[in-house]
């Protein structure tokens, strides 16, 4: 049976997706800091809100909603376009939720709150950025098992999610040193795309994307190049030097 696929939006990424994210799945965004994860995932949920009024929400936890919101528009985006359908929740607004009662509040206040907007508003895109900073603010005991039951929350819910993680799953693939342990997240999520820096020359560095694993998706696997000007996202074949 055909996996059903919401689009990106994203010139060039839905192709190499091989048509678009698997509806309902977790898909982890790996990458190193600066390789332009959250502005890639507030792009997929921009894109969805502009061009067909998708409703989504982008869960960050390492910056507020408002320096977010700032950096998204200097980037060039429109972010009054996404107004009423791209919903921010920060940090702030997710202790204040929680109050001081729950003992184990984090995850269960965020699953809570997903169910609602899933429920109230058809909810059909999230993002949680970061695992790694959720990690911390949920002070996972056993990290394994919690982040099973995460991701099975996640898939409850039935909308996409792009989970932002720090770890670059095959960093050091290529290089002499043994490969790093398989990350639990890794395996779990249903999909997974890569960003990553790729040295050119001495001096020059290129913005790149893989995918490394989509379930139910003939995807295409080697490395594009991620090129973001002018608020566009662009993904295209990369150019040998
Ligand atoms: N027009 C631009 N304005 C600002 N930054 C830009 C622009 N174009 C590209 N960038 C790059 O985007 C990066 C920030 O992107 P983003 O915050 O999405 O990355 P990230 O992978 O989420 O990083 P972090 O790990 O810090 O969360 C900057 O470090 C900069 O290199
Ligand atoms: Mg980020």
């Amino acid at each position: 049976m055909e996996t059903k696929k919401t689009l990106t939006h994203v010139d060039g990424l839905d192709e190499i997706l091989g048509g678009g994210l698997p509806t309902g799945h977790v898909v982890l965004l790996s990458g190193l800091p600066g390789t332009m994860k959250s502005t890639l995932a507030f792009a997929v949920l921009h894109n969805n809100a502009v061009q067909r009024h998708a409703k989504s929400i982008y869960v960050t936890l390492e910056q507020s909603r408002a320096s977010l919101l700032a950096q998204m528009a200097a980037m060039g985006f429109d972010t009054d376009a996404a107004r009423g359908d791209l919903h921010l929740l920060d940090v702030g607004a997710i202790q204040k939720g929680i109050g001081k009662t729950a003992t184990k509040p984090w995850i269960e206040f965020l699953r809570r709150t997903l169910m609602t907007a899933k429920e109230i508003e058809g909810i059909e895109l999230v993002v949680l950025d970061s695992l790694e900073a959720l990690e911390v603010l949920a002070k996972f005991a056993d990290r394994r098992t919690e982040l099973f039951h995460l991701f099975e929350r996640l898939r409850d819910l039935g909308a996409t999610t792009l989970v932002l993680a720090e770890s670059s799953p095959e960093a050091s693939f290529f290089g002499l040193e043994a490969p790093p342990p398989r990350r639990d997240e890794a395996f779990l999520a249903d999909g997974i795309i890569e960003l990553k820096m790729h040295p050119i020359s001495d001096v020059e560095v290129q913005r790149r994307i893989r995918v490394v694993k989509m379930r139910g998706s003939n995807h295409k696997t080697g490395f594009h190049a991620l090129v973001f000007e002018d608020g566009r996202f662009q993904v295209t074949s990369v150019i040998s030097p």
